[in-house]
């Protein structure tokens, strides 16, 4: 599973617990008509904000705004599509809502009778047990937390449905260093990212160092992408998704699907930074140098090339030199712009670019031919 990152859509960033039947049949046809299915976003993930309450059999259901899971499942798959759903090792989810405590067995089967493709499971009020029962000691805690997660693990094994796992816990206890042992395909590297460049710079350029972690079946999450929101601007968002693209992250849309703006779709349907993000080889890229707020990022890929991000934090335009030495390119390298959409030539042995305040410009170098 999850051999490339996952791509999707999910609910959170946008809607955040305002969510209904509708409009997750809405978005699932958005995905479909605007293209995203096929450019690859199939998971459609319902995030926080459909438990209702357990019975007294141990039934959670959804609250009244989602009449029949298995029917929206249905429709979903109907479509072409995957279905997502949202859980957490607590008693209570992030709003109050039951969560998996206890009957972790029974939801999985659930989750899979209702055709559940991957299950996000997020922490939340398993804290409160961590911190009573830990009394403060961290490997006690760290333990807790990882039993918690291997057993949904073995629950979700045990269903027979190949369910993808997605950690959802802040990057605690070095997340990415065990999250592949409790049958994690990604797992969450940081807190929860905001529509804003700085929180999405945070949990991004924050993976520095992490890229040994990733690769094919299990992948490094620095959260939801928040392209097609309001925070940032054009420039930030291309920053972003090529961020994204350069560290191999799971590619989930969190915006409203059914009114994106020509300059949204331009972003998410970038077929060369998806490509990029999407790259057979697996491998993780990395920060190769920094001058300050200048930082140059590449990511090997299955062909030989190199993909490169020229990231601007900076608050100004600023000219960045990519230096072929310093993101150890042997010989003469053909450059390609991947937001332009135009081959740039050969390049010179240091090649100077304007970048736009707080954006990015992104290449992809190739050994020319001949
Ligand atoms: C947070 C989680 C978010 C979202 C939210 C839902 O704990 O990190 O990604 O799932 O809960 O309430």
């Amino acid at each position: 599973m999850a051999m490339t990152p996952p791509m999707g859509w999910s609910t959170w960033n946008h809607f955040k617990h305002d969510i209904n039947d509708a409009l997750i049949r809405q978005q699932a046809d958005a995905l479909v008509s605007s293209g995203m299915r096929d450019a690859g976003y199939v998971y459609v993930n319902i995030d926080g904000g459909w438990q209702g309450y357990r019975d007294a059999n141990g039934v959670l259901h959804p609250t009244s705004s989602f009449p029949d899971m298995k029917a929206l499942g249905d429709y979903i798959h109907s479509k072409g599509l995957k279905f997502g759903i949202y859980s957490g090792p607590g008693e209570k989810s992030c709003a109050g809502a039951p969560s998996s405590y206890g009957y972790e067995a029974q939801d999985a089967r659930m989750f899979a009778s209702w055709g559940a493709d991957l299950l996000k499971y997020d922490l939340c009020s398993f804290r409160i047990n961590m911190q009573e029962e830990s009394k403060g000691d961290v490997e006690k805690s760290d333990a807790m937390m990882k039993a918690a997660y291997e057993k949904m693990h073995q629950d979700l094994v045990a269903t027979g449905r190949p369910i993808l796992f997605s950690l959802c816990q802040y990057g605690w206890g070095a997340s990415w260093t065990w999250g592949q042992e409790v049958g994690g395909s990604m797992w969450r590297t940081g807190e929860d990212i905001a529509d804003t460049y700085e929180s999405m710079a945070t949990n991004g350029f924050g993976e520095a160092g992490l890229a040994k972690y990733a690769g094919p079946g299990h992948w490094n999450d620095p959260d939801f992408l928040e392209v097609g929101n309001s925070g940032m601007t054009v420039e930030a968002q291309r920053a972003h998704f090529s961020l994204w693209a350069m560290l191999a992250a799971p590619l989930i849309a969190g915006n409203d699907v059914a009114s994106m703006t020509a300059e949204t779709k331009s972003i998410l349907l970038n077929g060369e930074v998806i490509a990029v993000d999407q790259d057979a080889l697996g491998r993780q890229g990395d920060r190769a140098y920094a001058e300050g707020l200048l930082e140059v990022w590449t990511r090997p890929l299955a062909d030989g090339g190199l993909a490169v991000g020229l990231f601007n934090r900076t608050t100004y335009p600023a000219r960045m030199t990519l230096r072929l030495k310093d993101v150890g390119w042997q010989g003469p390298a053909a450059g390609r712009d991947l937001w332009a959409h135009k081959d740039i030539g050969v390049l010179s042995p240091a090649s100077t670019f304007t970048v736009p305040t707080r954006g990015v410009v992104m290449l992809k170098l190739t050994h020319p031919r001949g």
